[in-house]
Formats: C-alpha cells, structure tokens, sequence
C-alpha cells in the first residue's frame, strides 16, 4: 500500500539495484550500438530529420562517457551503413559532415580521456573532408590507450565478407595461402574487425529488432539487447540498464 502512494521508491530502489550490479565484474568488454531512431526524434517534435542526428551525434559524447566510466574496452558505434546511401543527397550530405563536426568539438576531450578513435567500413568511398578528419582523429589518437571508440563508416557486413573472400582468393592464387589453411580464426584476419574480439553486448535503439546489415559475421553469440528509446534519448540510465541486464545472462556459446 505504502509503496502504491509513493511510487518514487520503487524507480530508486531500481536503480540503486543496477548501481550494485555494475559493481560486480562481467561488464561487457565490446558494446557494440545500432543508434537508430535519429529521424523519428525529430519528427516527433516537429524538427527536420538533421536536428535529430544533431542531437544523437551529441549523444554519442555522453555515451563515450559512461562506457568508459563502466570499463568497456571497446565501443563501436554503427554510424553509417553501405545501405544509407540510398536516402536523399542532402541527408547523405550532412551525415558526412557529422564525423567532422563531432571532432572538431570532442576530439581535444577524447584525447583527455585516452580514447582511441578508429574505424570499420570502406573509407575510400567518403568524401574527402569525412576521410580527412577521420584519419587526422585516427593518427592523433594512435597512442591512446584508452577506450577504443570504433565507428562503423560506411560499413556493411555482407560487403566486408565479400572483400574477406575476394583477398583470401588473392593470396591462394598467388600461392601466399593453401586452402587447407582457412578455418574461422584465419578468415577472422580477413575482416575489419580482426584486431578486435567478437561484440559481447549489441545495443538496438528505437524499437527495431533487426542487425540491419551490422557484424553478422562477428555476432554470432554476442547478447543483444533492445529499447524503444530514439538514440537521442538513450541516456546513462538506459545504458547502465543494458549492462546490468547483461551481467544476469547466462553464455553458453552452444555448451551446457
Ligand atoms: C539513425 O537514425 C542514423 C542513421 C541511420 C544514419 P535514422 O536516420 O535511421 O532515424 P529513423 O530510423 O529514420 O528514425
Ligand atoms: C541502421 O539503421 C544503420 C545505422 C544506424 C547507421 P537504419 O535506419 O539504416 O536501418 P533500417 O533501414 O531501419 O533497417
Ligand atoms: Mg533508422
């Protein structure tokens, strides 16, 4: 009855109970996040769809912040995919000027908080002010050893396994390679995610249920985890909720 007239304490208890769970270990070392649901926001509050990647690639700042407050080594953040090309130009337009208009503003403070920027994806494909920034963030980064802050670029995974098979086949016709010698761990050298373990935990925001064309290769028993919130709208709570729920699953890659 008490608690029916004081509904606060239940949502306090709740996240005083996901504070002491992300004190134990098994946080998640790769979080792997589909920020989907940019267009919505805006639309929802009658803005043009810019304004809401404005306001999610603001978020990612945040984001970058409280993974690497809960230990996560590695986060990749799926930004723009092979298949994004196909929206309007202008749209396509300023989402590539949003790699450069978020380091122009976050890199000095990334590089504080020892963040190592990278990327996967076909960079040749970008226009040359996207490339340029990101390579100059890459490079002033190199020496960081901090979070790894992956950005999937133009990334898409079936493209990067078709460019896995066709370099597996370059190297078996020039004899640099035998048949016999392709088995999972070689093939995982082939791809852009080679220096870096499988996701442990992929994040969908926005209500989608689906990969989207996202690490199907790399995923194959990472824990997924779905909200309804827009990406602009996936905040601290959100995200140390996804981590908590991750630490109660129970991986048991095929085993008993
Ligand atoms: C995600 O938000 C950002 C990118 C795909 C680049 P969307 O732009 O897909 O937003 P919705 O899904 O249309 O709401
Ligand atoms: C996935 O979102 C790609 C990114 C978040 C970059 P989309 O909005 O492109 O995915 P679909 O088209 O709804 O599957
Ligand atoms: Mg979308």
């Amino acid at each position: 009855m008490l608690l029916i007239k004081l509904p606060f304490l239940n949502k306090k208890t709740a996240d005083q109970t996901n504070k002491q769970k992300l004190k134990q270990d098994n946080l998640p070392e790769h979080v792997a996040i589909i920020m989907d649901g940019n267009g919505r926001w805006a639309k929802r509050r009658g803005l043009p769809r810019f304004a809401g990647h404005k306001q999610g690639m603001d978020n990612v700042k945040n984001i970058v912040r409280i993974a690497n407050k809960n230990k996560v080594k590695i986060l990749t953040l799926y930004a723009f995919s092979t298949e994004n090309w196909k929206r309007p130009k202008s749209e396509v337009d300023y989402l590539m000027k949003l790699p450069m208009e978020f380091l122009n503003t976050y890199l000095p403070e990334m590089i504080k908080e020892n963040v190592r920027i990278q990327t996967i994806g076909d960079c040749n494909e970008l226009p040359i002010h996207t490339r340029k920034s990101v390579q100059e963030a890459k490079e002033r980064t190199s020496s960081n050893n901090g979070l790894i802050l992956n950005i999937a670029l133009n990334y898409g995974s079936r493209y990067e396994i078709i460019q896995a098979i066709k370099d597996v086949a370059t190297d078996i016709k020039s004899d640099n390679l035998s048949i016999d010698e392709i088995d999972e761990t070689l093939f995982n050298d082939y791809l852009y995610t080679k220096h870096l373990r499988d996701p442990d935990l992929l994040i969908r925001t926005s209500g989608e249920q689906r990969l989207s064309n996202f690490l199907l290769w790399q995923s194959a028993y990472t824990e997924f985890w779905f909200t309804d919130a827009y990406w602009p709208d996936f905040d601290e709570s959100l995200f140390e909720k996804a981590l908590s729920d991750y630490q109660q699953r129970k991986r048991r890659y095929g085993g008993i």
